[in-house]
């Protein structure tokens, strides 16, 4: 699919955006092995969520429900049936990771494959972990999908990360739910932390201690009522959108606002953003506030060390904002970017030269200087969500129509996008 996108003269109007997808996730996986029925209302309408939601009736769960509401009929930790098939996590990272860690500890055995892009994205980090812990678990080359795991018996770890990934980290927290014992997981810096806050409503044992999260095993789950708040990283678009174009006033409606994920406002404040939350409220253990943001001339900054893993979602479209700055942006310790959808480092940079941006490319990073115009020009998704979203939001102050291939993309975690855009962006 081609989108067309003209150059905006204001980003406008009260916008609700869909369900968060990692919460999503995490709320679907729990409940499925939570006692009872889970109510799930704003679940994510993204593909990747779905993904989810199709493992979890392929193990003999009932979901019912449509649209972005679910009632998921859970059984237990020990009432997942083995597939007749394999378990189709699509192009989702997500799904793959945090579902294995469930599939380690039960009595049948499993195949997990993905889209293309997934197919080459690495596995060893939640093979080393779970394999310690006992599990039978295998992967085409020892890393990439399909993996196929043979449940067994867990033992409790103490692990220590040693790449910064919620996805790992909640692996092996979902299969610390199983082992015989307590399993401690050290991350190496704090990471997003939904699945300690959904566990915790779900009624398992957890604490945390700074970077260490302690789980027992075998505790039991109840089902919940559960309400997800809208994604403050498909909010990440609207935002810097709303701060690119001249006249922009946006409010976006009930946005998630989790501590481990609202670095993305500091630091944009931090260079001189408008952005007010009118009021906070503490949903289902998760904040969610309104968030609204007006035009700005920003300063520009860098994104290194423990930022780098907590904006690593927001690097794409952070990229296009950075360039339209007074110093520009520079981003380090990222590395982690080249292992997602795309190689985003790359992917990034080689369209903001289409868009006539200078922009370096470094090892674990992009710099890019300030004070530039972003041209319009023909660019490629490259089947990546973020990359499609984030040029169509540099486009919108492009000097002319920029076209967009492979916009489908956007359907991963935002199939909304491009209405959005449209109702939005005048
Ligand atoms: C996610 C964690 C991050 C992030 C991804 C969602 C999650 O991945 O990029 O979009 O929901 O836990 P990593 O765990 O690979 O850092």
């Amino acid at each position: 699919m081609r989108k067309i996108i003209t150059p905006a003269s204001s980003v406008s109007g009260v916008i609700t955006l869909p369900g968060d997808k990692s919460i999503s996730h995490r709320y679907a996986l729990i409940a499925a092995i939570a006692e009872g029925a889970t109510r799930i209302r704003n679940y994510s309408t993204g593909a990747d969520c779905h993904s989810t939601l199709g493992c979890v009736r392929a193990l003999g769960i009932e979901v019912e429900g449509s649209g972005t509401e679910f009632l998921i009929h859970g059984r237990g930790l020990d009432g997942l049936r083995q597939a007749a098939g394999d378990l189709d996590a699509g192009n989702s990272g997500s799904t793959i990771r945090m579902i294995s860690g469930i599939l380690a500890a039960q009595p049948f055995a499993s195949r997990l494959v993905g889209d293309e892009s997934l197919s080459r994205r690495p596995m060893q980090r939640i093979i080393e972990p779970l394999a310690r812990m006992g599990a039978g678990i295998r992967a085409r080359e020892d890393k990439f999908p399909p993996i196929e795991i043979s449940g067994a018996p867990l033992h409790a770890i103490d692990y220590a990360l040693p790449v910064p990934s919620a996805q790992v980290k909640t692996c092996i927290l979902l299969a610390g739910l199983y082992a015989a014992g307590r399993t401690v997981v050290t991350e190496p810096v704090r990471s997003r932390d939904h699945t300690e806050i959904a566990l915790r409503e779900f009624g398992a044992d957890l604490t945390v201690e700074r970077r260490t999260i302690t789980i027992a095993g075998r505790p039991t789950l109840e089902a919940r009522e559960l309400a997800v708040p809208a994604d403050l990283s498909s909010a990440a678009f609207f935002i810097v959108a709303a701060l690119l174009v001249l006249g922009s006033e946006l409010a976006i409606r009930g946005v998630g606002l989790n501590p481990t994920r609202s670095a993305l406002l500091d630091f944009l404040v931090g260079m001189g953003a408008d952005i007010r939350i009118p009021e906070l409220a503490s949903r289902n253990g998760e904040l969610v506030g309104d968030v609204v943001v007006r035009h700005s001339a920003l300063r520009g900054g860098t994104i290194d060390g423990a930022l780098s893993a907590a904006l690593i979602d927001e690097i794409p479209v952070l990229a296009v904002l950075g360039a339209a700055t007074e110093q520009g942006l520079t981003v380090r310790d990222a590395s982690e970017l080249r292992i997602k959808e795309t190689d985003r480092i790359r992917t990034m940079v080689e369209s903001l030269r289409r868009a006539g941006i200078e922009a370096d490319e470094l090892p674990d990073g992009m710099a890019i200087p300030g004070r530039q115009k972003f041209r319009a020009a023909e660019f490629d998704s490259h089947g990546d969500h973020r990359i499609a979203m984030a040029l169509a939001v540099g486009a919108l102050s492009g000097d002319g129509p920029s076209v967009i291939e492979g916009a489908e993309a956007a359907s991963v975690s935002f199939p909304e996008f491009w209405d959005v855009l449209a109702a939005s962006a005048r």
